[in-house]
């Protein structure tokens, strides 16, 4: 079963590519830019990796990210990530990255968007991999910056799908953002949004009547508000849930309470996805082995997932239905194994 888990295709909706960043990258990458880091070694860096919320992991986050100056940084970040997805058996990926945290720090937006696009594009052909790049802005930082990131990415619309909205989640509510998701979506960018992940539902609310998200990030604090379960069915809004993310972040106290197998009854559109792989201690593959363990999913409702990440996905119409059919053909090539 773990190596159907792994191989089963797959796509991955919710990842930040900073996320990815692994302590032994994080050095050789500080090296050759000659930044300092405060950590003397790779397992004290992972040893720092204990959180108890959403702003402890997002202080590290950033901090980390500082290594990163060049196309090549960016480049070689997302390389590293689509090798190890696709060995997880990812057939597409739906990719986020945060300018801001760069671009704050003197990085051209265009360093960032060309290294990971070169990457991205290198997937395509030697990993048969597909993707998309979803823009976040940082919902601690204000409207008029997120604003002035947009203005920045316009030259490179045609790498980006969507624009998304992440970091510290309380007390930045969907609402502030508004203007420039308006903004952003009459320029041709889809939507999506972190939000119920600490925040309340109120905020989920906002990402769907205000900001028009297609997807909500997360999501999981959804089941607090039976009309906004209802509001997800009715409109087929997926959640892209993230169970080791959302554990090490004591969102819930462990696996066994996570609400995954419940939002599933109701007949939402639920996805697994890895958040930040590197500072939460697994990939896709181990996300989904992680639900089944502690929620005893059982072999169909692991497929219904797989087959839900395309589902929800932004392929067209003709890719989403190809990659249902890998899935549908991989299910079939793998009956009557245990
Ligand atoms: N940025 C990276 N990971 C995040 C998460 N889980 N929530 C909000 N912002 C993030
Ligand atoms: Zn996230």
């Amino acid at each position: 079963m773990d190596d159907f888990i792994r191989d089963l295709p797959k796509a991955e909706l919710h990842l930040h590519i900073e996320g990815t960043l692994e302590p032994e990258l994080m050095f050789a990458i500080a090296k050759r830019n000659r930044v300092p880091l405060r950590f003397g070694s790779v397992d004290e860096v992972r040893r720092a990796y204990q959180f108890s919320n959403l702003q402890d992991f997002l202080d590290i986050y950033y901090e980390g990210a500082k290594v990163l100056l060049v196309e090549r940084d960016f480049y070689d970040l997302t390389w590293a990530y689509l090798e190890r997805a696709h060995a997880d058996g990812v057939r597409h990926a739906e990719i986020f990255f945060d300018p801001q945290t760069h671009t704050d720090r003197g990085v051209a937006f265009e360093t960032v968007g060309t290294g990971i696009h070169r990457a991205l594009a290198d997937a395509e052909h030697k990993l048969r991999m597909s993707s998309e790049l979803i823009l976040c802005f940082l919902r601690h930082l204000s409207a008029d910056a997120a604003d002035a990131t947009l203005t920045q990415a316009l030259p490179f619309k045609d790498w980006i799908v969507a624009v998304g909205l992440d970091s510290s989640e309380v007390g930045h509510p969907p609402r502030d953002f508004r203007a420039v998701f308006d903004r952003a979506r009459a320029a041709g960018f889809l939507s999506v949004a972190h939000a119920g992940e600490e925040g309340p539902p109120e905020y989920v609310w906002e990402a769907l009547d205000l900001l028009k998200a297609l997807r909500i990030d997360h999501g999981v604090r959804s089941i607090e508000d039976p009309k906004l379960i209802e509001r997800l069915l009715a409109h087929h809004v997926p959640l892209t849930v993230c169970p080791l993310s959302n554990v090490k972040l004591r969102v819930f106290d462990t696996m066994a309470d996570h609400n995954l197998r419940r939002l599933m009854e109701l007949g939402l559109c639920v996805t697994i996805n890895s958040d930040d792989p590197a500072y939460f201690g697994g990939y896709v593959a181990e996300n989904y082995r992680a639900a089944r363990d502690a929620l005893g999913l059982t072999r169909e409702e692991i497929i219904h997932l797989a087959r839900n990440s395309f589902l929800a996905s932004f392929l067209n119409p003709m890719d989403k239905r190809a990659r249902l059919e890998d899935v549908d053909r991989f299910v079939a090539d793998h009956a009557g194994e245990r």
